[in-house]
């Protein structure tokens, strides 16, 4: 087995992976800007998408990647599933490995789930966000994102990130730190001191003020209120006063600084600027280049060499 088997974590993929699919996803980022955005390169391919949790963005973008590679894909949508019958987490793995599934891509609420069902198939496995833990594929467009910002640079030395908000409940905030820092990014967590994790993993503070007009990218957290016990953060608008990006904190912001956010958004919370108005905003640009970057991931794990530069396979 190689170890590019699974992506399920940026720390388990490595940095040297981490560049090599940030490669890939510009070639996917090309192709998904051609006319007819498909290639062959995962024809017979079964790609299956298991999300025990919501999803719009995730599911969608993964779906929308196994197409565009010409792979079949299977959705199983848990609240009409034999799950609601008690069947176990790894019957149903097992029932669909039986069917000949090559990945599962796996959203679930409890963090592990990913590297636990791998015990239980041979498919690959690609975590689409497990608990509080990891969110990789994310981490991959964020990087990919930035990096075609910043015309193509391999290295993020000297920029200066700051992500702010609900670090503590978000997996996207662990992934993105890891990406970023292994890139070269200085990462400086903005939040609560309740809302901060109980390790740290970069850097904190608490001044969202402090550090608006010189960051070269503002990442905003959704506020995960459904991971969380009441008094982690104080009610009416304190919050928002101290730590949203509002109309005043945007018109500090540097003009070549980016504003980034995973969706959903919880607009009036964590922004209450409306971002279509902010020339910094790549919120777009990251959903876009998710289909890209969950390709680029797709076609590493399942593809053969040559299936995807072979003229006559592309
Ligand atoms: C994130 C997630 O589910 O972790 N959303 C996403 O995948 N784009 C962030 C969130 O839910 O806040």
């Amino acid at each position: 087995m190689t170890e590019r088997r699974h992506f399920r974590s940026i720390d388990e993929v490595g940095i040297d992976s981490i560049r090599r699919l940030l490669d890939v996803t510009d070639h996917m980022a090309e192709v998904s800007r051609r006319p007819n955005p498909k290639v062959p390169a995962l024809r017979g391919r079964t790609i299956c998408n298991l999300f025990f949790e919501d999803s719009t963005r995730t599911r969608m973008s993964f779906d929308t990647a196994a197409k565009r590679l010409s792979a079949d894909t299977m959705t199983l949508a848990v609240g009409s599933s034999s799950v609601n019958k008690g069947e176990s987490l790894r019957d149903t793995v097992e029932t669909l490995s039986a069917m000949g599934v090559d990945a599962f891509v796996i959203r679930h609420r409890t963090a592990g789930t990913p590297w636990q069902i791998a015990e239980w198939t041979n498919a690959a496995i690609v975590n689409a966000g497990d608990g509080w833990h990891a969110h990789p594929t994310q981490a991959l467009l964020d990087a990919y994102t930035i990096r075609t910002r910043l015309g193509g640079a391999t290295s993020f030395d000297g920029l200066s990130v700051a992500i702010v908000g609900d670090v503590r409940h978000s997996r996207v905030a662990r992934s993105v730190t890891q990406i970023l820092t292994m890139l070269g990014a200085d990462v400086r967590l903005v939040a609560p001191r309740t809302l901060l994790p109980p390790v740290p993993m970069a850097p904190s503070s608490h001044d969202l003020d402090d550090v608006v007009g010189d960051v070269d990218v503002l990442y905003l957290l959704r506020m995960q209120s459904e991971r969380m016990g009441t008094g982690l953060v104080p009610g009416g608008t304190e919050y928002t006063d101290r730590f949203a990006l509002t109309p005043a904190r945007a018109r500090r912001l540097r003009r070549d600084a980016m504003v980034m956010h995973p969706g959903p958004m919880n607009r009036g919370v964590e922004i209450t600027v409306d971002p279509s108005t902010l020339g910094q905003s790549l919120i777009l640009d990251q959903v876009t280049n998710g289909i890209a970057a969950r390709m680029a991931v797709l076609f590493d794990l399942l593809g053969s060499s040559g299936t995807l530069e072979d003229g006559s396979n592309v």
